[in-house]
């Protein structure tokens, strides 16, 4: 797919479900306070007073954010995030004056050096290219800086593999490949965890995704495979499973 129109249709979409973003996000917020908790974790091993210059990739509305400036010092703050509306969102969240709120894409970013702390919760996933996007944060990162993030895998949708309709998701990056771009230069831990979400159908499961403005698939479907969703209702709710593996990355 076109690279600029993948980015067209992830900015219309979460810019026109902003305003509920955080009061349907449940898994996401559960994920994120787990990537707090790994984060706290590293902090205090390293037991590190310093300011930090903080940098949060696909901020949203900025929940990530605002819970670390209260509790860490930064004298650097840049929330960056494609979607102007997410980015309204976490302006009002966080009222507070040396703050960056940036709507840019994370892929065409290049100053990572500029800051020890880079975190980014559920949101790289949807770089037009993954892999070079690592590289590049790799290569620009300066020592003693912190990089941390959640991303889903694909053992995540199991259910939908088992059903044949894998292809109405979007494809994600593979730990093992990941794990391939970081080299000796680094410290590296991966932690696997898995989330899940409960639902009486399919067709709710994805309309559900649309509604946080998620349902942006960056392959073509078939419309046909889109109309099978409507047999899959149960009884008693299935759990759709989110295999997300939380990287901590330092230099
Ligand atoms: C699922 S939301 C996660 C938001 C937030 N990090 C959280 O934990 O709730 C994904 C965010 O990534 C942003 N995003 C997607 N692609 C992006 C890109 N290329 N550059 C910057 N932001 C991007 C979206 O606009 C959206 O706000």
């Amino acid at each position: 797919m076109n690279t600029s129109f993948f980015k067209k249709k992830i900015e219309y979409s979460f810019d026109k479900y902003a305003d509920k973003y955080d009061s349907r996000t449940i898994l996401q917020k559960e994920i994120m306070f787990t990537l707090l908790n790994f984060l706290y974790k590293e902090i205090s091993e390293t037991n590190n007073k310093k300011k930090s210059q903080l940098l949060d990739l696909g901020c949203g509305t900025g929940e990530l954010s605002s819970i670390l400036i209260k509790k860490l010092n930064f004298n650097k703050i840049h929330l960056l995030d494609l979607s102007l509306q997410m980015l309204n969102i976490a302006k009002k969240k966080i009222n507070k004056k040396n703050v960056l709120f940036d709507r840019n894409d994370f892929d065409s970013f290049y100053q990572f050096d500029d800051y020890n702390m880079i975190v980014s919760n559920m949101a790289l996933h949807w770089s037009a290219n993954f892999l070079v996007f690592i590289e590049r944060i790799l290569n620009k990162m300066r020592k003693n800086t912190i990089f941390i993030f959640s991303i889903p895998d694909n053992k995540s949708f199991s259910f939908l593999k088992k059903v044949k309709l894998e292809e109405l998701i979007n494809e994600f990056p593979e730990k093992e490949i990941i794990l391939k771009k970081i080299n000796e230069e680094f410290e590296c831990k991966v932690y696997e965890q898995t989330f899940f979400e409960e639902t009486f159908s399919l067709l709710d499961f994805f309309k559900n995704m649309k509604k946080i403005g998620a349902n942006v698939s960056n392959r073509p479907i078939d419309v046909r495979k889109l109309l099978k969703l409507r047999k899959y209702c149960f009884k008693k709710p299935i759990k759709i499973n989110y295999n997300i593996n939380f990287f901590i990355i330092k230099k």
